[in-house]
């Protein structure tokens, strides 16, 4: 029997409760599916940082490394001003894990949250592959005469020759693998970015000539954002920077029925990867039993199909559309007509 060690990192806010959530599904889901599973708690985030001032320690990053998965809630306290756990501990761990994929589903299972008219599940199916360790992320750049009225603040976005290659080709093998409709976009901004995007640009179009069975398509990222409402069916496998991948997955978790919904994997196809719902700490909810899990159990279907459980993977993906389509009231936090303990009962109950 195979047995997997998974590092959890519940992290802050609403963070520890979803992820409970998720792993009372791998609980039920490991023994229907006959595979044993070890977890490993760390409590790093906001709390320990005002307690102890530790962020990611190096022992417990390199500790980190001896996994093949982490699961992880999410990440920021209102405590803590802004950047610090964001830069020092999310940021950190897809730089120094090198994660260099975030994979986002935009997957719609029931047309009823949709915030668009008259579209449908057959409409809301694609994933962006967003480019994860470059791009403006990097935090090249600084200050010059700092609060002074001569002030100027430069902040550059990296992007190499190999970072894009690989986030390129890994969209490519997504899309064969996925077997939809065979299109991988690039969403840039080749007009007004005229380096950065250049060199995607190229890129792009050489991985695809390995590809002969995949359109290769372009989108400047304001169109992307202008079709993902208009015409969302047009795309299959979105891939972009950085940056860009940031904004369009949230216009995509909107139209997909909200952060109580979106999950997405940071991936290092050869090391660790780490996967979480997308919605972040949501400090205000926190201890009321009402924020929605099934991002975070979504997290964990991704995560099933990273470890090669690939059938555990959609029983839990199809438990959580039923649950979807047939259970919720709303995918909002509060709204749902359950609390959070027993949205995770439903899925158990569905698998
Ligand atoms: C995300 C988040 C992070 C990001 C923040 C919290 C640093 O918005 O995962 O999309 O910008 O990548
Ligand atoms: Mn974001």
């Amino acid at each position: 029997m195979k047995n997997y060690k998974i590092a959890v990192l519940p992290g802050d806010g609403t963070g520890p409760e979803v992820i409970n959530e998720g792993l009372k599904v791998l609980a039920a889901v490991s023994s229907k599916f006959s595979f044993k599973y070890e977890t490993v708690n760390y409590d790093l985030g906001g709390e320990r940082y005002l307690k102890t001032g530790e962020i990611l320690p190096e022992s417990v990053l390199e500790e980190l490394r001896g996994f093949k998965s982490i699961y992880l809630g999410a990440i920021g306290d209102p405590r803590v001003k802004p950047g610090i756990l964001e830069k020092g501990l999310l940021l950190r761990l897809r730089f120094e894990l090198d994660q260099y994929i975030n994979l986002r589903p935009v997957v719609l299972y029931d047309k009823k949250y949709c915030p668009l008219k008259d579209k449908s599940e057959k409409d809301i199916d694609f994933t962006v592959v967003r480019e994860n360790t470059e791009g403006l992320y990097c935090g090249a750049g600084g200050f010059s005469r700092k609060g002074t009225e001569d002030e100027v603040a430069i902040q550059e976005s990296i992007n190499s020759y190999k970072g894009v290659e690989r986030c390129v080709r890994y969209a490519f093998e997504y899309a064969c693998k996925r077997n939809k409709n065979k299109c991988v976009t690039l969403c840039g901004k080749t007009n007004v970015l005229t380096y950065a995007f250049d060199l995607w640009e190229r890129t792009f179009y050489k991985v695809a000539k390995d590809y002969s069975d995949i359109k290769a398509d372009y989108a400047h990222v304001d169109a992307t954002c202008m079709w993902m409402v208009k015409n969302p069916e047009w795309f299959d496998v979105i891939v972009t920077d950085n940056m860009f991948g940031d904004i369009i997955t949230d216009l995509g978790a909107m139209i997909q029925g909200g952060m109580g919904i979106a999950a997405g994997g940071n991936i290092n196809p050869a090391g660790t990867s780490m996967f979480e719902p997308i919605g972040g700490s949501a400090p205000k909810y926190t201890g009321k039993s009402v924020i929605n899990p099934l991002a975070a159990i979504c997290a964990l279907s991704m995560m099933l199909d990273y470890m090669g459980e690939a059938k555990a993977a959609a029983a839990v993906e199809d438990s959580v559309k039923k649950v979807v389509k047939e259970k919720m009231q709303s995918l909002s936090a509060g709204k749902m007509g359950y609390s959070t303990q027993e949205v995770g009962d439903l899925v158990v109950e569905n698998l």
